[in-house]
Order: C-alpha cells, then sequence, then structure tokens
C-alpha cells in the first residue's frame, strides 16, 4: 500500500525495522522491502534500491542505528560505530549528504556521557532518535524548499498567466530521492496543493533512466508531465517552450559549483545559451563547505559499464526484461555525475530562501557554515 501524502520513501516498519521502496523495480513495480541490519542498509544504497542525495544520507543514519541494535551485549559501542560508519560512507562517494548525516549521527553520539555509553538499550534508542529526527528534518526542509521554489513559479505564472509555466528537470530530485517532497520538484508538491497550472519536461536521464522516477511521482501527485530524451531539452528552450529549468544536487561549493547527474552540465549551457534560468534545489546537507575546488575534489561515482551496455524495462508479455544495447565487449565510460560551474546557475533554491551561486551569498544564508 502506498504510504499516505506527501508519499514517503522511508517510514518505520515493525519491531525497530525500516521500510523502503525498492526503486530499481519502479516505474513498474512498487516493491517494499525492510532494513533490519547495517549490511543490508549498505547493499540497499550501493545497488541503488534507495538512491537520491537526501534518501542515501538519511538511510544511512539509519543504518548506523541497526549496525549498533546488532553489536554484540559486550562491544565497545563507539569502536563500532566508526566501523558502521566507515562502511556506510564507502557505499557511494559523489553525495555528500551520506558524510553529512553519518558524521552528524557519530558526533552526536559520541557526546553522550559515558554513562550513555555502556548501556547498549539507551544508546541504540538515543540512535534511532536522532535518526528519526533527521527524517523529520528532511521532510521540513523539502517544505521549506518547496516554498520559496514555488515563488518562482508563481512570478513565472504571472508573466503568462494564459498558459502553465513549463518546467524542465533533469534526474530524479523528488520525494523519491528524499524522505518527502523531494528538492527540485518541491515546489511541484506545492503547485499541485495550491493549483498553479505546471507542466514539466522530464528529462529521460540514461543510463538509469531515473526520469521514469519522476515520471511516476508526477502522475502520483497528478502534475502534467512530458517525458523526453535526454538530448530534446535544447531544441525546446530555443523554441521557447521551457520557462525555467529545476534541477537537484548531490555536493555543491560554497562557490557554488555543482555536481549532479551526469548531463547537468549540458542543460545548465543550453539554458544559458537561452536565457532560460537554471536553479539547483539543494538542502544545507548538500553543501560541502570544505570543498576548495568542486572540480578537481568531488569525487564522480564512475558505474558499472552493463547500466550503459543494456536496458530494462517490461516485455511485450509484461515481464521485467533487460536487453542488450551495444555490440557485445564494447568498451564503455560511465561517470554518473558531472559539475555545472556557478556561472551558469541563475541561483540556489535553499531551504532559507533563493541565492545567487556565489560564496558570498551562500555564506550570508548559512553563516554557520566554517
Ligand atoms: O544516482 P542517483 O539517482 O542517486 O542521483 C540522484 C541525483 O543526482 C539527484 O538529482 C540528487 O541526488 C538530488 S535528489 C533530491
Amino acid at each position: 500500500m502506498l504510504p499516505t501524502y506527501p508519499p514517503r520513501s522511508i517510514w518505520p516498519a515493525a519491531e525497530g525495522a525500516l521500510e523502503i521502496i525498492d526503486q530499481r523495480w519502479l516505474p513498474h513495480e512498487y516493491r517494499t522491502e525492510q532494513l533490519t541490519t547495517l549490511a543490508e542498509t549498505t547493499r540497499a544504497i550501493e545497488e541503488m534500491r534507495v538512491r537520491g542525495a537526501p534518501l542515501i544520507g538519511v538511510t544511512a543514519a539509519y543504518g548506523l542505528y541497526l549496525a549498533l541494535r546488532e553489536a554484540p551485549s559486550r562491544a565497545n559501542y563507539l569502536q563500532h560505530l566508526a566501523m558502521a560508519a566507515a562502511m556506510l560512507k564507502a557505499t557511494r562517494p559523489t553525495a555528500i549528504n551520506l558524510a553529512w548525516a553519518v558524521d552528524r549521527m557519530v558526533n552526536a553520539l559520541t557526546a553522550l556521557s559515558p554513562d550513555i555509553l555502556t548501556h547498549q538499550d539507551s544508546f541504540v534508542q538515543k540512535a534511532r532518535e536522532l535518526a528519526d529526527e533527521m527524517a523529520e528534518a528532511d521532510v521540513a526542509t523539502c517544505r521549506a524548499i518547496g516554498e520559496h521554489g514555488y515563488k518562482i513559479l508563481e512570478a513565472l505564472h504571472k508573466q503568462h498567466p494564459d498558459r502553465p509555466v513549463q518546467m524542465l528537470t533533469h534526474c530524479n530530485a523528488g520525494g523519491l530521492g528524499c524522505v518527502a517532497y523531494g528538492t527540485a520538484t518541491a515546489p511541484l508538491y506545492l503547485s499541485a496543493e495550491r493549483g498553479l497550472p505546471v507542466h514539466v519536461w522530464v528529462d529521460e536521464t540514461r543510463p538509469r533512466n531515473q526520469g521514469a522516477l519522476t515520471a511516476f511521482e508526477l502522475k502520483r501527485i497528478g502534475i502534467p508531465h512530458t517525458y523526453i530524451v535526454d538530448n530534446a531539452g535544447g531544441l525546446l528552450m530555443q523554441r521557447g517552450q521551457v520557462d525555467v529549468v529545476i534541477v537537484g544536487a548531490d555536493r555543491v561549493s560554497l562557490g557554488g559549483d555543482v555536481a549532479n547527474k551526469i548531463g547537468t552540465y549540458l542543460k545548465a549551457l543550453a539554458a544559458k545559451d537561452n536565457q532560460v534560468p537554471f536553479y539547483v534545489a539543494l538542502p544545507a546537507s548538500t553543501f560541502d563547505p570544505k570543498l576548495k575546488d568542486a572540480f578537481a575534489e568531488i569525487p564522480i561515482e564512475e558505474r558499472h559499464p552493463d547500466e550503459v551496455n543494456y536496458a530494462y524495462g517490461i516485455n511485450e508479455l509484461g515481464k521485467a526484461s533487460r536487453v542488450l544495447l551495444t555490440p557485445e565487449g564494447t568498451k564503455v565510460s560511465n561517470p554518473g555525475f558531472d559539475i555545472t560551474p556557478a556561472r551558469l546557475i541563475t541561483g540556489l533554491l535553499t531551504e532559507r530562501g533563493t541565492c545567487p551561486a556565489k560564496e558570498s551569498a551562500v555564506r550570508a544564508l548559512y553563516p554557520e557554515f566554517a
């Protein structure tokens, strides 16, 4: 059964377990599964059963709780925590939200009084509370991003009140990639709630077709949309059929350079050439204040060649199947993310408001960044 509105991507299950949607089967099958151990959690992140920067962060936080829960009763819990943290951080390298969530959990748990540290039950309970808080905070944060993004869509609608606002998005920066609402899609949830007419061009986003997840999600909330191949966006922009591009992010420097799903950079170039506003939606946890040079320092995940060589889908008999696209043995390069320079970005859309993609503006919104 679907969780209630706004649909959630991770939620509590019986006996302290967590339940997730196995997103590998979407949009054709809505399968859920339970996470009860650290190993199941690392596998879920590695295999992209859960994906999207904020969601992998929250899932990793729950992974630490699950790791502590299964620690032997005489374990050194802090050592056990450090081991689990290292395993979780190694699962996917590009999105900073994963390391952010793990570090936040480890710091909070390490700072507890020595008394709690020796009592497994209270330590585990504290870890669960912290992970639950992180999940709830993600929902509130995305809703706030939605409020600020809604203002952008509303202003565009005032310019063309006779037709829906035409938005283009890449990948799935949706509720499926967060706990709920999403980042780039959050303004769409609010538009649906408030009756603002919007139509979305959904980039397919090869090789894993996360656009199909966005289409699934927009159908679920009733936002009109059209699925396009990744190369169509430029033409649509030249024809004046795109009012605004909003994408998500996996890691952003304070100077406003953005790592996001491969293909984002090309959309930003096309948007710049056609004077289409290009916004990047992100929560505070996606900034990496330690970055000096995003191009040199952000690790770009190199993914399995099979993602490119094969396509997955439902065949004419209604069965899940995969087909080979390339000549057998073809050499493949499959970088998962690219970096869009700040100069191509109209604004960063955050839970604290929208700001130019430059360091002074980001620091003004987030004075706490070191
Ligand atoms: O490889 P994925 O599917 O985890 O990549 C996801 C993206 O690039 C998203 O756009 C980003 O994480 C933002 S999710 C709200």
